[in-house]
């Protein structure tokens, strides 16, 4: 089995890219073949800095590595060195209604500031980077469920018009923690090009997790009740209590009944400081070691690629190029 994810290294980690996805991705390793890219070619589809990209990819590699992601069971690597994405993304496009991109979610919500025609293929680059590895498994966030059912019409479409090459990739989806809401607006998700009051990253300091938990929004009333309906901002704060606790809501509820939100922010924030503990001390040792970080980038890279040199030629003579 093979799987595969990524992360685009558009800033900082933070818990929702962290309890969405990765912490996922480590329990996944000793299942079958894994791939984690990180995503540099979505990430300049958006407003950046190109003096600030390297850093961000290093940055990102090293989260990977904290968070559980062993480098010598899974495949990390930059996904713009190996230049068959982008080539079997513009195979993929010639078969890809333009229907499809218009409707997605993400071009909706990125194209206005984004009005360039990368965020309106963005779903097809991805497709791209699931099927060149013939992906089975991407676990992600629920976010990009829409973008997964995109891959899987396309490995569909390119089989029914020439000749079977793409196996079925399926999204796999934690059943809680899915989706991980911004601290000052619970409608939308958890982002790091969000406000930086809006996000928790993984490697922020005590205090400024503890900061970041005392402004974060609250709803009305008093109680501390898991309601996603009346109280969303409340429950998206339980909801990252149960996950890095793993003490069922219930019991939430139980321990912090008559207390308040002073007492239950002060229990999250210390919750939080010490799920992060050990991957900021695991960030440290990484830091240390620049050097390291490149060797298991270049590792990945060569492993990835001689599967993604393969791939492309069977699309490319099944397309009769
Ligand atoms: N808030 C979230 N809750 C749960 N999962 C999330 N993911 C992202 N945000 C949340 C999951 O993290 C993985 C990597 O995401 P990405 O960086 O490739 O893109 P994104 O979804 O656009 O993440 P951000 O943080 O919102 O980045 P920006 O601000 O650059 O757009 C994915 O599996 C995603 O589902």
């Amino acid at each position: 089995m093979r799987i595969l994810s990524g992360v685009q290294p558009t800033g900082k980690l933070h818990i929702g890219n962290y309890l969405g996805a990765i912490k996922q991705w480590a329990d996944l390793q000793n299942q079958g073949e894994c791939f984690f890219l990180i995503v540099d070619l979505h990430a300049i589809t958006v407003p950046y800095k190109p003096e600030e990209m390297q850093k961000n990819i290093i940055n990102t590699a090293i989260d990977y590595l904290a968070s559980g992601i062993d480098s010598t069971k899974s495949n990390i690597f930059i996904q713009s060195k190996i230049k068959e994405h982008t080539e079997l993304a513009w195979l993929l496009e010639t078969i890809t209604p333009m229907g499809e991109l218009e409707r997605m979610t993400q071009y909706k919500e990125k194209s206005e500031k984004s009005p360039n025609a990368g965020i309106f293929s963005y779903p097809v680059l991805m497709a791209a980077d699931i099927l060149l590895y013939k992906t089975n498994v991407v676990p992600v966030g629920e976010d990009q469920t829409q973008h997964v059912e995109l891959a899987r019409k396309l490995a569909k479409k390119f089989n029914n018009q020439f000749q079977e090459t793409f196996p079925m990739p399926k999204a796999k989806i934690l059943k809680t923690g899915a989706r991980i809401m911004s601290l000052d607006d619970p409608s939308k998700k958890m982002s790091k090009t969000g406000s930086p009051q809006s996000y928790i990253c993984l490697s922020d300091p005590p205090k400024e997790i503890e900061k970041k938990i005392k402004k974060a929004t609250t709803d009305s009333g008093k109680e501390i009740r898991y309601e996603p309906k009346t109280k969303p901002a409340l429950a998206n704060l339980i909801n990252i209590y149960h996950l890095f606790s793993n003490k069922p809501i219930k019991e939430i509820e139980g321990q912090y009944k008559n207390k308040g939100y002073a007492e239950f922010k002060k229990g999250l924030t210390e919750t939080i400081i010490q799920g992060l503990k050990p991957i900021q001390e695991k960030r440290k040792e990484y830091e240390k070691d620049p050097e390291k970080i490149q060797k298991i980038l270049t590792q990945g890279k060569e492993k990835a690629e001689i599967i993604a040199r393969k791939t492309i030629r069977e699309a490319k003579t099944k397309m009769g190029l």
